[in-house]
């Protein structure tokens, strides 16, 4: 499939769908008038065979209490086989409505009240919520930036850990908003620091289709052959890959044996939800079918990405545009051409746009905004014009 042919079937209008990305703007920013280029959705229609099997079920009128039949796990399997070299077995797979909510009852089942959780920031905000809103301590270190990329500093990290005793390592892997696809190396540096200290690590993985450039993307459960699975507990969804978030469906992947049988013990009284029978039937005709789209959409978030940091290279050179080696939502660094405190007045008063604030994701990256590439490319031009044309002014 083109670009064009994917564009033409699947790229359609969001307004007036009760989409938060486009129809809550005057409620989470403060005006309706703004382009939308934040939270991490698109705006293309997801995949046929996610929409011919979600029909038959609508044909079907039954949305009682439902299981997840053989077909699910042998679907999520290859697709973990095919995709990404990673054996999983049925017995290691439980459900939640939803990444967050998994990150949750980890934070819930294996740490207690005023523990020491670590994060590497800038992170996607949640993490951040999740541990405080649990009455846990966040232990936040930055990546570091240089040249356009970010790396993890481990001596930074062993600090930390050793410091604050931390108990649990939220990994954010392929990394939301660094764009980093964490190599084999790198996971391995880090894993075996939690080790030595003693840390549990939950690596949420929902991006995990998002890889450009030749990058691969390494499970947290395949490194070192798989030795740090003993401390190890994976998030990860078809709802980020297929575009399905509200279907509100994630699966945890806990292959140690002693991790499961304490989670299954302890999440009792925690999470009472039953499975979306829409979230269970999308996901598993997305990973049996959705190969293909997958492939077009990447395509369109490559070139979108392309745009954006050929452009702004050339019109704001000063301007840094963050590696996109995963996800689809890289930052940027506009600190040479708007003064940090001045950055909300420039994007929604002048550029009239709706971002991700770098703040939300670290107190250190203000003066950064995060932009969604799975969108219209049209919108891709229009936001970086006005970013160019506004930079220009200030
Ligand atoms: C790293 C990461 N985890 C989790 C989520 C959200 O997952 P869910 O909607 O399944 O809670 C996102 C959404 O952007 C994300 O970027």
């Amino acid at each position: 499939m083109t670009k064009q042919e994917f564009l033409n079937r699947y790229l359609v209008e969001r307004k007036g769908t009760d989409s938060l990305k486009w129809d809550a703007l005057g409620e989470r920013f403060g005006q309706d008038d703004l382009l939308a280029m934040w939270v991490a959705d698109m705006e293309f229609k997801t995949c046929d065979s996610i929409t011919e099997a979600l029909k038959r079920r609508v044909e079907h009128g039954v949305y009682g209490y439902s299981c997840a039949s053989d077909a699910y796990y042998q679907a999520y399997a290859d697709w973990m086989e095919r995709r990404h070299h990673c054996e999983t077995d049925r017995s290691w797979i439980r459900f939640a409505s939803g990444c967050v909510a998994a990150i949750t009852y980890v934070i819930q089942v294996f740490t207690q009240l005023g523990d020491a959780c670590l994060i590497l920031t800038p992170v996607y905000y949640p993490f951040h919520n999740a541990v405080k809103d649990n009455g846990r301590r966040l232990v936040e270190v930055d990546l570091e930036a240089r040249d356009g990329r970010f790396t993890m500093n481990y001596e930074a990290i062993e600090k930390a850990i050793a410091e604050n005793h931390v108990k649990l390592f939220l990994l954010c892997s392929p990394h939301n908003p660094a764009g980093r696809v964490w190599s084999e190396e790198e996971l391995n540096q880090v894993l075996d620091i939690c080790r030595r200290y003693n840390a549990l690590v939950c690596s949420d993985e929902i991006h995990q289709d998002f890889t450009f450039g030749g990058k691969t993307f390494t499970p947290a459960l395949m490194v070192g052959d798989g030795k740090y699975r003993d401390r190890l507990i994976t998030v990860n969804s078809a709802s980020k890959t297929f575009n399905l978030a509200s279907l509100l469906h994630a699966q945890l992947i806990i292959s140690d044996e002693r991790l499961r049988a304490t989670y299954d013990r302890e999440i009792r009284g925690r999470n009472q939800t039953e499975l979306s029978i829409m979230g269970l039937t999308a996901a598993q005709a997305g990973y049996e079918g959705g190969e293909e789209w997958l492939e077009a959409l990447k395509g369109v978030i490559r070139d979108n990405y392309q745009y954006l940091k050929t452009e702004m290279n050339k019109k704001l050179p000063e301007a840094v545009v963050y590696s996109m080696e995963g996800t689809y939502l890289p930052l940027v660094d506009l600190r040479a051409y708007v003064k940090p405190g001045g950055m909300k007045a420039f994007i929604q008063r002048k550029c009239r746009l709706a971002v991700d604030y770098g703040e939300w994701f670290g107190k250190n990256f203000r003066g950064f905004i995060r932009l969604n590439m799975a969108t219209d490319p049209a919108l891709v031009r229009e936001a970086v014009v006005r970013i160019v044309r506004h930079s220009a002014e200030s």
